[in-house]
């Protein structure tokens, strides 16, 4: 299962990289907004933080305008995927980025068929959204099941890009589905790596080791 970050604070970026369990990063209009920095800038900075795709996302909403910007965005790394909203005109801006072999991630994915559609468009990634599915009492990780269903019983490419998980379980419930991705706020990253019986047995092994009055270097 792939990783990526779903933040563009570049700082943490750059530590995650740092660990090699990043595989990519996810941006969107909001995450720009938080990070309170041109949203060029930002997208090219992390294009040279990671080798793996990241997606920046068109925020027009006609296909021809979602084109014109996708052409802006792909100048800013040659790992840039476009992020196109799941709407009729993002689907059409997607199977014409797709068709001349530019990465495409459909977003705001709320349903199965949405998912459909996005895979006979040629989208490299779609991107469901498990926690606002969850959030307004709906199960998030049951579209996953769904969509991985459908693309299975067709060979779909299109991989499989969890969005919006809120934590470490909604990671563990999409890997046992064989999500393809995960994209995750670096927190959710990193509780990936927490115990507290990991803690406790370190603190021992590190006191005990102590007692010996040892050392290896
Ligand atoms: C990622 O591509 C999505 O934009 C993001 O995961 C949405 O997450 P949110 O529901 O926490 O805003």
């Amino acid at each position: 299962m792939k990783f990526f970050a779903d933040t563009a604070d570049t700082a943490d970026i750059a530590a995650l990289a740092a660990t090699g369990l990043l595989d990519g990063v996810t941006t969107n209009p909001s995450l720009i907004a938080k990070s309170g920095r041109n949203f060029l800038e930002v997208i090219r900075e992390i294009c040279t933080l990671v080798d793996g795709p990241v997606s920046a996302e068109v925020v027009a909403t006609t296909t021809a305008d979602m084109l014109r910007e996708a052409e802006v965005l792909k100048k800013l790394g040659e790992n840039i995927c476009i992020k196109l909203p799941l709407t009729l005109d993002g689907l059409t801006a997607c199977k014409a980025l797709s068709d001349e072999g530019t990465m495409t991630n459909v977003t705001l994915c709320f349903s199965a068929n949405q998912a459909l559609l996005a895979a006979k468009a040629g989208a490299t990634f779609i991107s469901p959204f498990v926690g606002r599915l969850d959030d307004i009492g709906f199960d998030g990780i049951q579209l996953i099941e769904d969509i991985k269903m459908i693309y299975d019983n067709y060979a779909f490419e299109t991989e499989i890009l969890v969005a919006s998980v809120r934590h470490p379980v909604h990671v563990l419930q999409a890997a046992k589905l064989g999500a393809d991705v995960a994209t995750m706020p670096p927190a959710v990253i990193r509780a990936l790596a927490n115990h507290p019986l990991t803690d406790k047995g370190l603190a021992a092994f590190t006191a005990d080791w102590a007692s010996t009055g040892q050392s290896i270097l």
